[in-house]
């Protein structure tokens, strides 16, 4: 039992730490075509500012969830438009 509350306190711990990170996005969200076309259309509005348009091949769906943690915030995209540009470039990328 003591285990049990200790998990649990930990657990809690764990949650409360990672709370406002938690629209960070780790995967998947939106399907439908509306949204992945607006990804589009984000990706392809905010991402060539410093750089050509980058080809949504060059990484698998892992890579993009790394790389887009570090290129949403330089777009300024906000957590769903970041969310929907990942959405875009999974559904394209065919890895
Ligand atoms: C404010 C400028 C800026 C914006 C806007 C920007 N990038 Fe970048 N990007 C960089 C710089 C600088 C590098 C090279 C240094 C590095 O990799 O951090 C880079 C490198 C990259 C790379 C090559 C490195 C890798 O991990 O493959 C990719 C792919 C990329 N950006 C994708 C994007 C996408 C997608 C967007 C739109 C969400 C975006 N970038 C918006 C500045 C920007």
């Amino acid at each position: 039992m003591k285990k049990l509350v200790l998990s649990f306190v930990l657990f809690s711990a764990f949650l409360v730490s990672c709370g406002p990170k938690s629209t960070a996005v780790t995967g998947p969200k939106y399907t439908s075509s509306e949204q992945l076309a607006q990804g589009k259309t984000i990706f392809e509005n905010s991402c060539n500012k410093c750089h050509g348009l980058p080809n949504p091949t060059k990484h698998d769906d892992q890579g993009w969830i790394k790389t887009l943690s570090r290129m949403a915030p330089r777009a300024r995209l906000n957590d769903d438009q970041h969310q929907m540009v990942y959405d875009y470039l999974i559904s394209v990328n065919k890895k």
